[in-house]
């Protein structure tokens, strides 16, 4: 077949969790090697990769609604896209997305990417199929080097799940808990300073389950990892996410106090505030062995920020059981945090427990927890004005000679005057608003 059967530019558009992003990057640059182009801003691609996200419900509905609405495009413009199905509702449901959409011409799981440019040229030949395999480490190997990325990149180091609370896809979107070898990641790492990147945020389900081997065949964790990384001149900060309670160990805990570059960040997500419920989640720790975390984290690091994720409405839970988790929220002081209502997912065992709960109570509970959470990210914003901190300066803002970028705690910081992106400089934090704040430049 002739190379100009290809699709000659690409777009792809990922949903979901951080991963996802760092898997359509990935992604683009194993078909930026294939001699293919992003489609400028507007213009319709060639090649439109949907890198999906399975977690909440009518994610696959979403995927036939954007399969629609391109051939829908594309017959108006008479020239139909090739659509590739990536990402987790790939793995959940890609023989049935293969089935019902034709459109589709192939469909490709989150552990089987690295193939994604012998299927398009497949596709091109009008020959479709699905891979969902979830062959071992194979993907990172196979994948290109890394091209140029922003000053705040994302390196996946662990991947899987094997925790299997019971209202979660992950264990089987994405397999089995895997920890990518330490010497590949010191070498990304490597790539992506180089490249430009001043941050590395560590990616994993479970991120903090990360372990490895250092050239000297010594076992590390994820503190260790970090504490390698932060010998890289180039790169200023280090930030994980997402990590679990159980696998926190003393060594991650005692690293935010001896890591300079570690950033004063944790998320770490509780889902509920009642043990009764958590027992159902399956989620191995109570609230106050949660708690106790977060006391010792704060111990290492005082000005540590928090951030968590919490589901309201799972199956069973009482207005009292509500009100534990609104007590737990009022007890930490998170600086942000993710709220969701509890979405039954096919297969998972919450999804045929008894006691569902109405939308209604749904809505009206999830309300109640933000506005709790928003009033916390407002009051610890405020606890900020007056410091003096470094800020990452990531993308210019909207009015002319404004900038936005990242404080340590990871606020959205504004400010203008003389910089550029990916400079790191000092400002006063002065006006704290909800969901961002306010700086003046500061000569260092
Ligand atoms: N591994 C991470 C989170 C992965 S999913 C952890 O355990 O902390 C991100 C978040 O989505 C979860 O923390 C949870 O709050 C939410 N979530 C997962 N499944 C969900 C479901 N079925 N309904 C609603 N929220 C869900
Ligand atoms: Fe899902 Fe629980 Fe695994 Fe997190 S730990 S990915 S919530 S099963
Ligand atoms: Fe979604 Fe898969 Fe991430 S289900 S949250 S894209 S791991």
């Amino acid at each position: 077949m002739s190379v100009t059967d290809l699709p000659k530019t690409y777009r792809v558009k990922s949903f979901g969790c951080q991963m996802n992003v760092y898997d359509g990057e990935r992604m683009a640059e194993l078909l930026d090697a294939q001699g293919m182009a992003p489609a400028a801003d507007g213009e319709e691609a060639e090649l439109v990769v949907l890198n999906t996200c399975h977690i909440r419900e009518k994610a696959t509905e979403k995927v036939y609604s954007d399969v629609g609405r391109l051939t829908k495009a594309g017959r108006k413009s008479g020239r139909q896209p090739m659509i590739a199905v990536a990402g987790c509702v790939a793995q959940a449901e890609g023989a049935e997305i293969m089935a019902r959409s034709p459109a589709v011409g192939l469909v490709v799981g989150p552990q089987a990417y690295h193939r994604l440019p012998e299927m398009v040229a497949r596709a091109a030949k009008g020959i479709r199929a699905a891979d969902t395999d979830m062959p071992e480490d194979a993907k990172f190997a196979a994948l290109p080097a890394r091209r140029r990325v922003g000053p705040s990149a994302f390196l996946t180091v662990q991947e899987g799940c094997d925790k299997f609370c019971t209202y979660c896809v992950v264990p089987y979107t994405r397999g089995a808990e895997i920890s990518r070898p330490y010497s590949d990641l010191l070498r990304e790492a490597e790539r992506l300073v180089e490249a430009g990147a001043r941050e590395i945020t560590l990616l994993g389900q479970n991120v903090n389950a990360w372990t490895g081997t250092d050239a000297l065949g010594r076992a590390v964790g994820l503190d260790g990892l970090a504490k390698e990384l932060a010998n890289l001149p180039q790169l200023q900060r280090i930030r994980y996410t997402t990590s679990h309670p159980n696998d926190v160990t003393d060594g991650l805990i005692a690293a935010h106090g001896e890591n300079p570059k570690l950033m004063p960040f944790l998320h770490l997500p509780v889902q509920s505030g009642s043990d009764r419920v958590l027992k159902a989640m399956n989620r191995s720790h109570t609230t106050a062995s949660y708690l106790k975390l977060l006391e010792r984290f704060r111990a290492a690091r005082p000005d540590i920020a928090l951030s968590g994720d919490f589901i309201v409405g799972f199956p069973g839970e009482t207005e009292a059981e509500f009100v534990e988790t609104l007590d737990l929220i009022g007890a930490v002081g998170y600086a942000q945090a993710y709220s969701f209502k509890y979405s039954p997912r096919p297969g998972t065992p919450a999804a045929s427990m008894d006691g569902q709960i109405s939308r209604e109570v749904m809505e009206e509970r999830l309300a109640r927890l933000q506005a709790a959470l928003n009033r916390d990210q407002f009051a610890f914003n405020r606890t900020t004005e007056g410091r003096i901190c470094e800020v990452l300066v990531e993308r210019s803002g909207k009015l002319p000679g404004q900038w936005l970028g990242k404080s340590p705690w990871l606020q959205s910081v504004l400010f203008s005057g003389e910089a550029a992106i990916g400079d790191i400089v000092r400002v006063e934090l002065v006006e704290a608003g909800p969901h961002s704040i306010q700086a003046a430049l500061v000569s260092s």
